[in-house]
């Protein structure tokens, strides 16, 4: 929906004018998968799709919000006394960013919210971090708040693992209120610095839904991130960020055989994600293609959140892409989405390969967004 439709339906729902709309986008990651929760690096970008939500003040501290295409009725609730939903998920992410919000800065009190964003749900392009970063970019807008993007980021990084349930890392919400417009960003998720990369020159990001759809909070990604950090409990570190591959391996003995080889996909991963950096400013796709096809196999065989269906992707891809580029499974897995960078005279022959093969073999049809890395979080 365009800004000028959101704005109508905003004035048709709440009988006058939105006073602002605030929008942030979604993320694809292009290396560096299950590393953030443990403290280690990643390589992402924000991308073109995103939530956009047009929203006034009230003088009372009542929030109503309507969420276009997850519902037909308003959640309205007090600031004062915000309960978890058990019937509608969508509206716990808006209860519990403004909640984590007013934890750190009450300076604000009700509004009415229209909300729409078009980032595919389940598909592991981070639609729930691109709805809290775009309430947090509203409200902190609406209210003329002081809020450093790394401050939002761990708001909505809050909201998910202390309201919504999900244990999830600092990656999509950082991304998507800090992104730069063709760069994907280098985030040391121990200090959370930034390095920008600019993206070479002449690729292309394919992004491609398998269309098997996922749930973070359904699936294993809590008990994953349990595993790492029993691990680095029994190797007496922070976090397995500190531990090195010999480390690991001296020490194997102390580990069953899963958690040997989900320490061993973290620790490789945020080794490959320093080394695709360098290859992204050494202009060198192949090398960065390599990176991603051995990222792939890692998050396969040893931290095993990949399926058959992604697996099938990454194949068809790779075949067509050959040496020129890369593909790989990205975000949480268990279904959604395989990235693919590659030259962008390739991208007609990879997606006509896609379209061909994929239903043949899963009987699913795949959805195909040649993706523009795009800017974070910003007031419309
Ligand atoms: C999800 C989480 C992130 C990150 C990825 C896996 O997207 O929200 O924090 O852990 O999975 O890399």
């Amino acid at each position: 929906m365009t800004d000028q439709s959101l704005k109508k339906n905003f004035e048709a729902r709440f009988k006058h004018p939105p006073e602002i709309v605030g929008y942030a986008p979604g993320r694809v990651n292009i290396i560096g998968d299950h590393t953030d929760y443990n403290q280690g690096f990643v390589l992402p970008a924000a991308i073109q799709m995103g939530t956009s939500i047009a929203a006034s003040r009230r003088d009372d501290n009542q929030v109503c919000a309507f969420a276009e295409g997850f519902t037909h009725t308003i959640d309205q609730f007090s600031l004062d006394k915000i309960d978890y939903c058990h019937h509608e998920m969508w509206r716990n992410y808006v209860r519990g960013t403004l909640q984590c919000l007013r934890q750190h800065n009450n300076e604000f009190s009700g509004m009415n919210l229209y909300i729409d964003g078009n980032v595919p749900q389940g598909a592991g392009l981070s639609s729930s971090a691109s709805f809290e970063i775009a309430l947090l970019k509203t409200v902190v807008d609406l209210y003329s708040l002081d809020l450093a993007g790394v401050d939002a980021a761990l708001i909505g990084q809050a909201a998910e693992n202390s309201f919504v349930g999900c244990n999830c890392g600092i990656m999509d919400q950082l991304v998507s209120a800090m992104g730069l417009e063709n760069h994907a960003m280098l985030l040391d998720c121990r200090d959370l610095s930034i390095k920008d990369a600019t993206l070479p020159a002449g690729v292309a990001i394919l992004v491609v839904n398998s269309n098997v759809k996922r749930g973070l909070v359904d699936s294993e990604y809590n008990s994953r991130r349990a595993q790492c950090e029993a691990v680095a409990q029994i190797f007496e570190v922070a976090a397995l960020r500190n531990l090195s591959l010999d480390q690991l391996c001296d020490g194997q003995s102390l580990l069953s055989d899963e958690q040997f080889r989900r320490a061993r996909h973290v620790i490789t991963e945020n080794g490959r994600t320093i080394k695709a950096m360098a290859a992204m400013q050494a202009n060198d796709l192949p090398r960065l293609g390599q990176l991603m096809a051995e990222s792939h196999a890692s998050l396969r065989d040893d931290y095993q959140v990949s399926t058959p269906e992604l697996n099938g992707l990454v194949e068809i891809m790779s075949t067509v892409i050959g040496v020129s580029g890369g593909a790989r499974m990205t975000g949480g897995g268990f279904g959604g989405c395989v990235v693919g960078l590659m030259p962008e005279q390739k991208v007609a022959e990879v997606t006509a390969a896609v379209k061909q093969t994929y239903p043949q073999c899963f009987g699913l049809e795949p959805d195909i967004y040649q993706c523009t890395a795009s800017m974070g979080a910003f007031r419309c």
